[in-house]
């Protein structure tokens, strides 16, 4: 084994969902719900709801979602794939709440989208070399390799932080559907 420094630009998704005004109230009702169902296990410090709310009951809102976040991941990704979204849930920040660092390795691609948020909510932070911060607005996606590191400061503002996140690897290539 061997380290290697390499420099690379690394393309990620930064997009607005045009329908976030009425997909957005929908994805909240459910993730407000649902409460807290992690209880702090993972890297989120927050409340968190079940790992693949795609499979939940009344999950249409975030099947409308996945499918826009799959086709944004195709913009970034070098070649065609089909995607399984292998986990995708829904978090809510409030004062003191935050992220660990940490990726998502070893899925394909990670994502993290704003549902309700106010700009003085904390920014999602990617770092590898360096830091690139994703400053939070209502409705916007972001889409990154999942073996980039991130994590959130801790939540500051009184306007709780609700997103949805999770990741998506590529269906295997033997499987014809
Ligand atoms: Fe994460």
């Amino acid at each position: 084994m061997k380290d290697v420094t390499f420099t690379k630009r690394i393309k990620i998704v930064e997009s607005i969902y045009d329908d976030h005004e009425t997909l957005n109230p929908k994805l909240e009702k459910i993730i407000r719900e649902q409460g807290d169902r992690q209880n702090y296990r993972t890297a989120l410090k927050a409340h968190m709801t079940e790992m693949n709310m795609l499979k939940e009951d009344n999950s249409e809102p975030f099947h409308e979602l996945s499918d826009y976040i799959y086709k944004e991941s195709l913009s970034i990704s070098p070649a065609f794939y089909k995607p399984t979204f292998i986990d995708c849930w829904g978090g809510l920040y409030k004062v003191g709440h935050h992220a660990e660092i940490h990726d998502h390795w070893p899925a394909l691609y990670s994502f993290v989208y704003y549902v309700n948020v106010s700009e003085e909510c904390s920014p999602l932070v990617l770092t590898d070399c360096g830091f690139h911060y994703i400053k939070p607005k209502n409705g916007l996606l972001t889409v990154f390799p999942g073996w980039i590191k991130h994590f959130v400061p801790k939540q500051e503002s009184s306007h709780e932080r609700i997103i949805v996140s999770g990741n998506i690897s590529p269906k295997s290539i033997y499987e014809s559907t």
